[in-house]
């Protein structure tokens, strides 16, 4: 029991009945799965949007999949979410509501926090942004010598890099190839570096990126940047104006920082960072792939909102993407989920998932602080096939994890491909598709057998196969479709959070490093004598610092 009454998620029966069901399934294969039910391969399955879904290859069974939403519904993930749409605060260490989906909902949608409708800000802006891009993208908007501006350099880190610097790849084929678009998160100088080293001040516009604009590390670089510009073209201060805008929460931090505030764009603290890259943040990928297409993304977000918000929970994707998640992590031992998108255009989706999904779930204490006895957040990995399948798909195949797996494609290559590259396009695939076979069904000893392998090679050439995965298949990688895979991870990761009782929204786990830098920075500049700092300091820490400064 909580200190509350309530049960504990492990206690409760909907848990000991999926422990009692996973002891029944013992070891079934899939291969059993599938020869005991043809339909197999397109009754589970799903629709929504433009995403075609197959669950097929997930070791469950109908009686797996009622008791999950069966724990679903114990655990209220109905309620939450509603609770979350209504604009109710509930992330609740923070006292914060969490509205990204009101980032992405129509004019005439009404949404409020304290009493205020949203919407009206949120379009406000995304109109302010569509404006200043065209500007841009046209060269109305010239820099501080009168040239347009031609190379975007999006300066920020989390959430505030990630989501854009990935849109940015997905859609490149959407872009505006004449501008150089780069993203600075690294406080490694090396970053802005290499960033800038060919760019001509004049014609650069610096997208200062920072829900709170107090994060050292992007401070850091914008100083920097500011420094670089104004070195570069011999001038003073009042060349910022026209270099310069900012995306942040925070107007009093972007004006001390010297950008004019007609030219910050603004979002606010029902943003989570991590949830943001459909609202202001979103402002270098506006310009580079221009307000309709940016809005066609919007659409796509909002389509999977309304499919997760009112969706039976048998139709209902976030909802079996989160299950699936909770029934590997904690039922099968599974540490860790890989999402393996077969797309060169979303080399960055791996990499931005993991912020999204660890940063949200990576929690120890549940809503009442209570430490939890149960897995939460799965590490999350993986980078775009084929290149992994020489890599690290070795591990998965014949490897002793059991790693789940999403696997994410499309029917057509991006349309500006030369004719002998579009014919690629089907060895891509048929690997996607080959990949997902030999994991579900893997190949027996007998199979080996009868190739004629040598005895004592057999078990080596054995594939136990069994390992779980979900296909995800679009028609093209449109900005639509982004938003829709987005959204999807999104609400999974609600999901997840909203089972385990934990706040996906608040990410306390990353202040005591920020804290202990700025104690340790004074010992490596000035020496362990540092105002008391270098006592402080344990005796490992405290001989690295040595080492590194001699
Ligand atoms: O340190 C983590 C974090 O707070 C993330 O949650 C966030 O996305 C990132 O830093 C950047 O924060 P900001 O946008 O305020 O600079």
């Amino acid at each position: 029991m909580n200190a509350d009454g309530r049960t504990r998620l492990n206690q409760r029966p909907e848990w000991v009945a999926l422990a009692e069901h996973r002891e029944r399934l013992g070891s079934t294969h899939l291969r059993e799965l599938f020869a005991g039910d043809p339909a197999r391969g397109t009754t589970y399955t799903l629709r929504v949007g433009d995403l075609y879904l197959d669950y097929s290859k997930q070791l469950v069974t109908d009686e797996t999949l009622a008791l999950l939403r069966e724990l679903a519904a114990a655990t209220d993930v109905a309620g939450l979410r509603d609770a979350m749409f209504r604009g109710e605060k509930i992330n609740t260490t923070e006292d914060r509501a969490v509205l990204h989906t009101a980032l992405r909902a129509p004019r005439d949608a009404v949404i409020e926090v304290d009493g205020e409708n949203v919407v009206p800000q949120v379009h406000a802006v995304l109109d302010k942004m569509a404006a200043f891009s065209e500007r841009v993208r046209s060269g109305e908007w010239t820099g501080h010598t009168g040239k347009p501006i031609r190379n975007i350099v999006n300066i920020g880190i989390g959430g505030s890099d990630l989501g854009p610097a990935m849109a940015y790849e997905a859609l490149r084929a959407y872009t505006r190839r004449d501008l150089t678009v780069r993203f600075v998160s690294n406080v490694d100088g090396a970053d802005l570096h290499e960033a800038v080293r060919d760019l001509d001040a004049a014609e650069t516009l610096f997208v200062v990126a920072s829900k709170t604009f107090t994060t050292i590390e992007t401070i850091t670089n914008a100083t920097s940047a500011r420094e670089w510009l104004l070195g570069e073209l011999k001038a003073g201060q009042e060349a910022v104006a026209q270099h310069f805008v900012a995306l942040s929460t925070n107007a009093e931090k972007v004006k001390d920082f010297g950008i004019d505030t007609a030219n910050m764009f603004e979002f606010w603290d029902w943003v989570g960072g991590r949830y943001s890259y459909d609202s202001a943040i979103g402002l270098s990928l506006m310009i580079a792939i221009g307000p309709d297409r940016f809005r066609e993304m919007l659409d796509g977000f909002h389509l999977v909102d309304e499919h997760f918000r009112t969706a039976p929970p048998e139709e209902n994707a976030p909802l079996l993407l989160g299950l699936l998640g909770i029934w590997y992590g904690s039922f099968f031992g599974a540490q860790s989920h890989a999402v393996l998108p077969y797309s060169h255009y979303l080399s960055r989706f791996t990499a931005y998932l993991q912020q999204l999904d660890m940063e949200s779930n990576g929690k120890s204490v549940d809503r009442d602080g209570e430490p939890v006895d149960w897995q939460t957040g799965p590490v999350v990995w993986g980078t775009p096939g084929t290149n992994g399948q020489h890599a690290y798909y070795q591990l998965i195949h014949q490897g002793t994890k059991v790693i789940p797996a999403d696997f994410i494609g499309f029917a057509k290559p991006v349309a500006d491909l030369a004719p002998g590259l579009v014919a690629q396009h089907d060895l891509l695939m048929a690997n996607f598709f080959a990949q997902t076979q030999a994991l579900a069904f893997g190949k027996t000893p007998d199979e080996v057998r009868a190739e004629g392998v040598a005895e004592e090679l057999v078990p080596h050439k054995t594939f136990q196969g069994n390992h779980p995965t979900t296909t995800v298949l679009a028609d093209e990688l449109t900005p639509s479709v982004l938003g829709q895979l987005i959204a999807l991870y999104e609400h999974k990761v609600f999901v997840q959070g909203a089972v385990w009782n934990i706040d996906s929204f608040d990410q306390w786990g990353v202040e005591l490093g920020k804290v202990l830098a700025k104690r340790i920075e004074p010992v490596l500049t000035e020496g362990e004598g540092a105002a008391g700092e270098g006592e402080r300091l344990d005796s490992s820490t405290a001989a690295l610092a040595r080492a590194y400064r001699t």
